[in-house]
């Protein structure tokens, strides 16, 4: 049987480039790793070499890179298999208790967080549909800190911490009502959409504050990557399980 193809985007460093290996790893799977940057997005290749991984030319804030994107992965495979909504940016102060976030902090990080993965999802949603299967799986690269659920709690997590991070967190908060259009919108026609929360990893995006390891900050999304066609659809989760919306 032909492999499965999948797109991460984003994937030239972080979690991104880890999920891309962890696919790779895995029979059955031909994994295209999403950079914007071709120089970074070639030597993350690199790294890989020897898995079935290659480099896909992907700014996703950029209508034309999105377009041309598809139009390879369409001349090339006619069909995509999984998309991991990966790439992302956290712009907020790291004092952001007190320093609130500006217009243009608000506006870049929800253009990519939540704009732009739409795009990316739509522009898409012709070569899933075209799945081997018929039924794609797409994920959506979250974080508790969009948890409606878990912040409106006063005990719940994250109330202690010294940041707010109110532009990352409201952008990641609609990234997870996006997922669950896409999900009504495919209600009943056996699409996977699932959300993950990769938990605090340390990565650029954190300047290597957080306390897990890529290994782990993976883990969640190539499983819901990965599911079969009868895995779960419309969760939000992490490795531990599952998470308040
Ligand atoms: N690390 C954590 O603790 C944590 C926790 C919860 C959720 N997450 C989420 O997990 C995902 C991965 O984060 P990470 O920690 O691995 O961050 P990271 O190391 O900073 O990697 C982010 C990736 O996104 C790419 N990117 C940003 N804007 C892009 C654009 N317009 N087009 C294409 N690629 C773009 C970056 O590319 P460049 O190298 O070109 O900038 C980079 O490859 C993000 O969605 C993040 O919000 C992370």
């Amino acid at each position: 049987m032909a492999p499965k193809i999948v797109l991460v985007t984003g994937a030239n460093k972080g979690i991104g480039l880890e999920i891309v290996r962890q696919i790779a790893n895995k029979a059955g799977y031909h994994v295209l790793l999403g950079a914007r940057d071709a120089e970074r997005g070639q030597k993350a290749v690199e790294t890989l070499s020897g898995l079935p991984v290659e480099f896909l030319s992907l700014d996703i804030d950029d209508d034309a890179s999105i377009a041309a994107a598809v139009k390879t992965v369409e001349s090339k495979f006619g069909r995509l298999d999984v998309l991991v909504n990966n790439a992302g940016v956290l712009l907020d102060a790291w004092d952001s208790k007190v320093q609130m976030a500006t217009r243009e902090i608000f506006q870049k990080t929800f253009n990519t967080n939540a704009t732009s993965a739409a795009m990316v999802t739509e522009a898409f949603v012709p070569l899933l549909s075209k799945a081997l299967t018929g039924k794609p799986n797409v994920v959506f690269m979250s974080s508790d800190m969009g948890s409606l659920g878990q912040f409106a709690d006063p005990e719940g997590k994250w109330q202690d911490a010294p940041m707010h991070l109110a532009a990352y967190r409201s952008s990641k908060a609609a990234m997870n009502m996006l997922a669950l259009v896409y999900v009504a919108r495919f209600r009943g026609q056996g699409w996977r959409i699932n959300i993950d929360n990769p938990g605090y990893t340390a990565t650029d995006l954190n300047l290597g504050t957080g306390p897990g390891t890529l290994e782990d900050g993976a883990r969640n999304a190539v499983r819901l990557a990965t599911l079969e066609e009868d895995g779960v659809t419309a969760t939000f989760s992490e490795k531990e399980g599952p998470l308040p919306w």
